[in-house]
């Protein structure tokens, strides 16, 4: 049944993506070989692991009739972002509940204008109600106030999201030795573990605080050969600091690859850092998933520039 609803997405076509080796004296040092998968361009706006928990989503939502889409989100959720564009694109009406009642009176930031300017209807609620989102009571309200609905979770993973992850890993990427994501829901992650060969690591890194992970994980994840350092990330979920910055930024020069301060940005600065401490055996292969989230870049820099802060190139 699933397969009509794909074959009427032009989501069914193979992406393939690169690997682009990272060439840092600090690698080359340690005996540590670093790509990253550029899963940032697989789409202009539905970029990284967004595609790829879509995909299998808007295709049931396709096979079972549904004309409209609704999910929850930040202010800044790459996630909203990617389900605006996608509705637009594939001709699904999409509805934002967005974390933070007061938003709705200010001017919007760079990810709202954008959700909103490609037809996603806004709806903002404050944070105790936004924590009953899972509740049946909440979503039976919002559906009598938007009708029916196909309901994608907050940062859209479930379990065809964690399918759709199973793809991001191909047969060339076998012989990798560690395989690092950022973990913010824990799909991505798990999406990533189900297809890993019998000899590879997959280390997390997560980008928020927070002991909840490894039991979500476990819901999706079929394999064991995984685990999280919770080292790295800078005090919270958006928390950012001028160490932070500047990394990003002399990474993005020294390698022409651009990263977000939410996500991959902790993530390859974690990276880094265990080179440097020794954690990976020498030689050792590596694969960074770039997972996305560029499109947030525009909306911290509001926030940094405020703050008096450097920001983000
Ligand atoms: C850019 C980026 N990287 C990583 C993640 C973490 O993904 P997950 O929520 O599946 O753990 C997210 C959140 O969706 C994200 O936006």
């Amino acid at each position: 049944m699933i397969a009509w609803g794909l074959l009427y997405l032009c989501f069914i076509k193979k992406q393939r993506l690169y690997n682009q080796k990272v060439n840092l004296p600090l690698l080359k040092n340690n005996g540590i070989q670093l790509f990253v998968k550029r899963e940032d361009q697989i789409h202009p706006f539905i970029s990284g692991n967004k595609y790829r928990k879509l995909k299998y989503n808007l295709a049931m939502a396709k096979t079972e009739g549904f004309d409209a889409l609704l999910t929850f989100g930040g202010a800044f959720s790459n996630h909203i972002a990617a389900t605006a564009y996608a509705g637009f694109e594939h001709g699904f009406k999409t509805i934002g509940v967005i974390r933070g009642q007061e938003l709705g009176s200010k001017a919007y930031n760079a990810t709202l204008s954008f959700a909103k300017a490609h037809g996603m209807e806004l709806y903002f609620v404050d944070r105790t109600q936004y924590r009953t989102k899972d509740s049946e009571e909440f979503v039976a309200e919002l559906r009598s106030k938007f009708g029916n609905f196909y309901l994608i979770p907050e940062g859209g993973t479930n379990a065809l999201a964690v399918r759709g992850c199973e793809e991001i890993l191909e047969q060339q990427d076998a012989d990798f030795d560690y395989v690092c994501v950022a973990v913010g829901t824990g799909g991505t992650i798990s999406g990533l573990i189900n297809s890993l060969k019998a000899h590879q690591q997959l280390l997390g890194f997560p980008a928020l605080r927070g002991d909840f992970l490894p039991s979500e994980i476990r819901k999706f994840a079929r394999l064991d050969q995984w685990s999280l350092t919770y080292d790295y990330h800078f005090g919270g979920y958006a928390k950012i600091n001028r160490e932070l910055i500047e990394f990003i930024n002399q990474f993005k020069q020294d390698t022409t690859i651009p990263l977000d301060p939410v996500y991959t940005g902790k993530m390859m600065y974690g990276i880094l850092d265990l080179v440097h401490k020794g954690y990976f055996s020498s030689p050792a292969k590596i694969l960074a998933i770039h997972t996305g989230g560029l499109q947030g870049i525009q909306g911290m820099n509001q926030v940094l520039k405020r703050k008096k802060l450097p920001l983000l190139a």
